[in-house]
């Protein structure tokens, strides 16, 4: 039985893999295996030898049995190891570069003024494209019969005949996310808002489909000099010059009062625009002091709360701040003018790195 007990033992240590651990089990405790034939011989023996060999028998095929299963766990964790040594791979080396097309203007000028705002304090705020004329309009004390609901061309989604319901729209601005997101969060709040908005006009400007950035904030003593310094910031970090001036052109919109138009001072001399300088306004936007009807429609009081608003056009930035002279060519898909505008994702440091004075 020693043999016996040093032979498998001593096979066992040395299986190469699952295959001979597989073979020596069968050759040891399988049915005909050594031992269990031994076992067999159990009953030709006389009563006294039976208790002496019978549980040494067992003991036997016991250990035997663990020496099988202690080798199958060692060969797995060998082969475990192996794999991952062959397999090891150094995720610090930089990247092979890689044609994969280029980051549309526009996504880059989302993400740059988004960044900047960040950097204001500003948190990003979403609201979906396809909108309740409630929020759309209503909520921003645009009544149905306002003017402006006509002025803004808006596309309105289909309803069936005899379905009197309001219908939806395709929102024609950001600003019904300042109403979704003072219902969520609440006041005080300081957000900004970018994403695709609609309207049914075509020409060199104007696309049915283009982009907006919202801004928001709601306060207990935010005014106009916070909104004009805000602008001004951002305008600077955006174009990349030391200053901007602002300048407010009273103007119109249902949710503000007072409502100031945005201009940027900035140069055309040349054909080319400088900001920062020169004689000429650059037409960036609209915003305002947030009508309290617009607070009491989100469910603020507007006793207790004020704040600015304002809208900017992204693609607008986009064509001022990269020479991109028609809107239109923004929504071809043309990869020649990809390749021409774009940016590749790797290599363009966008402002999230900070500003380069
Ligand atoms: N929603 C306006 C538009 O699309 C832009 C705008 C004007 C937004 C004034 C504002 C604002 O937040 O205060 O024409």
């Amino acid at each position: 039985m020693d043999d016996l007990r040093q032979k498998y033992l001593d096979a066992i240590a040395g299986a190469g893999d699952e295959n001979a651990l597989e073979d020596l089990r069968v050759a040891a405790v399988g049915k005909k295996g050594e031992v269990s034939l031994k076992m067999r011989e159990l009953g030709k023996m006389t009563p006294e030898e039976r208790q002496v060999a019978g549980p040494a028998l067992n003991a036997l095929k016991d250990e035997i049995n663990g020496a099988l299963a202690a080798k199958k766990v060692a060969l797995a964790d060998a082969a475990l190891d192996a794999r991952l040594k062959d397999e090891w791979l150094d995720v610090t080396m930089p990247p092979r570069p890689r044609n994969v097309g280029t980051i549309h203007p526009v996504s880059q000028v989302t993400e740059e003024v988004t960044a900047i705002f960040a950097d204001m304090g500003f948190a990003v705020a979403e609201g979906p494209q396809i909108e309740s004329d409630w929020y759309n309009f209503d909520a921003l004390n645009m009544p149905d019969w306002h003017s402006a609901r006509t002025e803004m061309d808006t596309f309105y989604m289909h309803r069936d005949e005899g379905d009197n319901r309001p219908p939806h729209v395709l929102r024609t601005h950001t600003s019904p996310v300042q109403i979704r997101a003072l219902q969520d969060q609440g006041a005080p709040i300081r957000i900004i808002a970018p994403g695709r908005v609609y309207r049914a006009d075509y020409d060199q400007t104007h696309t049915p489909m283009f982009h907006q950035i919202e801004g928001l904030a709601i306060d207990r003593d935010i005014s106009m000099a916070n909104l004009k310094w805000v602008l001004e910031e951002f305008a600077a970090a955006f174009f990349e010059v030391d200053h901007i001036e602002v300048r407010f052109r009273a103007s119109h919109f249902p949710f503000t009062e007072p409502s100031a138009e945005i201009d940027f001072r900035c140069s055309w001399d040349g054909g080319t625009l400088k900001l920062g300088e020169g004689d000429d306004w650059l037409e960036a936007g609209g915003s305002g002091m947030v009508h309290p009807n617009v607070l009491k429609s989100a469910g603020i009081d507007s006793n207790e709360w004020q704040g600015f608003a304002f809208g900017l056009g992204i693609d607008r930035l986009a064509m001022l701040k990269y020479g991109i002279p028609d809107l239109r060519a923004f929504f071809e898909s043309d990869l020649r003018w990809l390749k021409h505008y774009g940016f590749m994702p790797l290599d363009v440091p966008t402002l999230h790195g900070g500003r380069v004075r």
